[in-house]
């Protein structure tokens, strides 16, 4: 089992906008492994290669109450999206803040799974908001940013009290 660091926002390193995977082999099944390893440890529901800074186009999903269904998107892409719907979000690079976020409410999604095998599939409810929240990384996008300036400001002054009480 490896644990894998994951970037602190605001680390310029989330800022990276990922490449997409050529091919998926083996090396790309040992980083889903230890990214799968990293979100359940730490605990979370979702978590981009962004977050683990490699910058390739991978995230993961795993919403079961069990923790044992893994949902793998390689070079996912939404072809299709409709209504709105307000979500509290919460992220793993960004501890402790959880802030409202809308996004469309039902997607289509089409994604290479961890064989290299295409997909689609239809979401909504928190999948839909999971998988709109982790493609986000992959562009460089972290959800605060969603938020006012105020809000942003208030987040990483908030951020930075959490890290001094740490150190
Ligand atoms: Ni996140």
């Amino acid at each position: 089992m490896a644990l894998l660091p994951i970037l602190q926002y605001p680390d310029p390193r989330l800022h990276t906008v990922a490449a997409p995977v050529s091919v998926v082999n083996d090396e790309i099944r040992s980083l889903i492994k230890d990214m799968s390893d990293t979100m359940h440890a730490a605990p979370g529901v979702g978590l981009a290669a962004t977050q683990v800074d490699v910058h390739r186009r991978v995230i993961i999903i795993d919403l079961s109450e069990t923790r044992d269904r893994l949902r793998v998107f390689i070079n996912p892409e939404i072809i299709a999206s409709s209504g709105k719907s307000d979500c509290e979000e919460g992220c793993l690079s960004v501890p402790g803040i959880f802030e409202k976020v809308t996004r469309a409410e039902r997607i289509t999604v089409r994604a290479l799974d961890a064989q290299g095998k295409p997909f689609e599939l239809d979401a909504d409810g928190m999948l839909a908001v999971c998988i709109q929240h982790e493609m986000d990384h992959l562009e460089g996008k972290v959800f605060v940013e969603y938020l006012s300036r105020l809000k942003q400001r208030r987040i990483l002054a908030k951020l930075r009290k959490q890290r001094q009480r740490v150190m």
